[in-house]
């Protein structure tokens, strides 16, 4: 689609919250471009995605330097649909990067050194066609690096325009108090946390939310649907097409546990009696916590956006219902 035009009713219908003690706000539900916006990707299809997106109010677009396949290719489909139209809507955009992971070869393009980073936003900035992004992130914690460097860098980075604020992901809470308090020192408060958390993965975002809650950082949730598990796709069998089947999924087939497909059909009969899909009700219960300022979901068709977006029209949960919801999550547990 060429020449997009924004709908008029955007901002009907999606919440938006506070990140941290910021003055940023953030819509309850962001779309997140790890899978389904690569160069093994339909143009015609995620660029849909995005713009019905914007249409309903997701205003917060998630990226990281190596997303694709192949590495890079999301940001550089994504600045395509920029120059597509969504681009003329920059000022209500908060598009994030991160650097962290493998990105080129050498000695130079992992990890958290200050010549990464900067090297790195500069490539994304390029592929996306942007002179600044909102949000830049530290995907991972660099064990070799000290975290003065990496944390230093960021601060940097957003003296010299090319980023507004900084987040860090993936760190645990030892090593987030550490990068909180040395971005504190440069100036630069952490804005938000990037934390993977769903109703299968709970540990490491519950032992983070009291710390980013006191430190005032927000805390946006990524993978919240466990990709793709916690909707109705897996219940009976791994589809054709879907992330667990294809060869470029980050999805394993052996992480569709009995387990968890046994938790999913459960889980899907009170969705049902809530009159939600179990895909709502994964996103709803993640939300019902104030503490967390966003979801990052991910979409391989308009469909399955608007499904997940109808999750803002119930998010609370009667005490019976989470106690019933509690005990099927026990049950899905790894065994130890
Ligand atoms: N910071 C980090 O280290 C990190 C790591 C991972 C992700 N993230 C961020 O978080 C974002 C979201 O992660 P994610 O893609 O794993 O999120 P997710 O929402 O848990 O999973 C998305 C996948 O689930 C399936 N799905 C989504 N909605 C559905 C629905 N309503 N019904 C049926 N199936 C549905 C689709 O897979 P199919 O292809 O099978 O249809 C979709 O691609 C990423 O794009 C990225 O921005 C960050």
């Amino acid at each position: 689609m060429e020449n997009y035009l924004a709908s008029s009713s955007r901002y009907d219908s999606m919440s938006y919250r506070r990140c941290g003690r910021s003055g940023l706000l953030l819509p309850a539900i962001s779309l997140g471009l790890w899978h389904n916006f690569g160069s093994v990707d339909v143009y015609n299809n995620f660029s849909r995605i995005a713009f019905r997106a914007f249409d309903r109010g997701v205003t917060h677009f998630d990226l990281a330097n190596n997303y694709g396949p192949i590495p890079g290719s999301a940001e550089e489909n994504f600045g395509r649909i920029l120059r597509d139209g969504l681009g003329a809507y920059r000022d209500e955009l908060v598009i994030s990067t991160k650097a962290g992971y493998d990105m080129w070869p050498g000695p130079y393009g992992n990890w958290g050194s200050r010549k990464y980073l900067m090297a790195s936003l500069d490539q994304s900035l390029r592929r996306m066609g942007l002179e600044y992004v909102d949000i830049f992130y530290s995907h991972r914690p660099d064990p070799e690096t000290p975290i003065e460097e990496t944390m230093g860098a960021l601060a940097d980075i957003v003296r010299q325009g090319k980023a507004l604020y900084v987040g860090i992901s993936n760190y645990n809470p030892e090593q987030t108090e550490r990068a909180l308090e040395v971005l504190r020192r440069t100036g630069t408060p952490c804005l938000i946390h990037q934390v993977r958390y769903s109703m299968f993965e709970r540990k490491m975002a519950e032992s983070l939310l009291p710390l980013l809650d006191r430190e005032g950082v927000g805390m946006i949730a990524f993978s919240p649907l466990a990709q793709g598990v916690l909707t109705d796709k897996y219940l009976n069998g791994i589809p054709e097409n879907s992330r667990a089947a294809k060869t470029t999924g980050h999805l394993r087939r052996e992480q569709v546990t009995p387990e968890r497909v046994a938790a999913a059909r459960t889980l899907n009969e009170i969705a049902a009696r809530r009159g939600q899909t179990l895909a709502e009700m994964a996103l709803a219960w993640l939300l019902k916590d104030r503490r967390v300022t966003s979801v990052i979901i991910g979409a391989s068709s308009v469909a399955q956006l608007d499904d997940n977006l109808n999750a803002l029209q119930n998010t609370s949960f009667a005490v019976e219902e989470l106690a019933e919801i509690e005990a099927i999550l026990q049950q899905a547990q790894p065994k130890a």
